[in-house]
Formats: C-alpha cells, structure tokens, sequence
C-alpha cells in the first residue's frame, strides 16, 4: 500500500494555546510527518507562488479575500500522476471555516 499525504501548512505567526507565536513548522506539517512515520507514505507540500503575509492578522484578511473570490492561488508546483499511490490523504488547515483556498487549487 502507498500513501501520498498532500498538505498545506503555513509557518511564521499562529496561535499557539490561545497566543499569538511564531512557529517554524506548521501543525499540519507535524501532522503529516506523523502520517509519513505511521505508513511509510510520500509527502508533497502546497506551496503557493506569492507567500501569505507572516502575520497571522494580515494573513487572515489576504485568506478571507480568497474565500470571498473563490481564488485558486497559484502554487510552485503540481502534482501530474497520482496513479502509483492506492491512498491520497489531503490535509490542511482550517481557514475561515474551509480549507485554504491553495488546498482548492
Ligand atoms: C487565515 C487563517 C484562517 C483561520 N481560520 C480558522 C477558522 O475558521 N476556524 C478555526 O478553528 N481556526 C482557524 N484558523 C486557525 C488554524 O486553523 C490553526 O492555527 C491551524 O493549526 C493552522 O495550521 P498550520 O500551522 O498547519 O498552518 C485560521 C488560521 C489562519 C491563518
């Protein structure tokens, strides 16, 4: 069985136990490194071309715009075959109530 995890993570400010801090890695990236260690699988990280703002107030407004245009951001690079894989997991975080609209594209 392979398992592909496609996720998106974002690192720079978040909240963290009701603060904001800046964090290195991303939690959805901790998420899916322990997906990888469980079952062996392969890990391709959403990135998009024009990054989101650091701050999490900035780049909370940027996000929201995107939901509100249904934006599909441009990502640095896409996946063409998926047929090798028996699983995708598709993981991200919740923005505004969804995925980010880079998860969408
Ligand atoms: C733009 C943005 C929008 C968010 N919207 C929500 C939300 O609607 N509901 C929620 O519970 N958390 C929301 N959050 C918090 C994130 O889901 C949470 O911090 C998550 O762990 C971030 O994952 P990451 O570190 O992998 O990027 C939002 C965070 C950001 C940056």
């Amino acid at each position: 069985m392979k398992t592909l995890v496609i996720y998106y993570s974002r690192k720079g400010e978040n909240y963290v136990n009701g603060s904001i801090k800046n964090i290195d890695k991303g939690n959805t990236e901790i998420a899916a490194e322990y997906i990888r260690d469980a079952v062996g699988a392969d890990l391709f990280e959403i990135e998009t071309v024009k990054e989101y703002d650091k701050s999490y107030m900035t780049c909370i407004e940027e996000a929201k715009a995107e939901l509100r245009e249904n934006a599909r951001p441009e990502l640095k690079a896409y996946i063409d075959d998926i047929s090798a894989y028996d699983n995708i997991v598709i993981a991200g975080p919740c923005w505004w109530g969804t995925y980010p609209m880079a998860v969408i594209t």
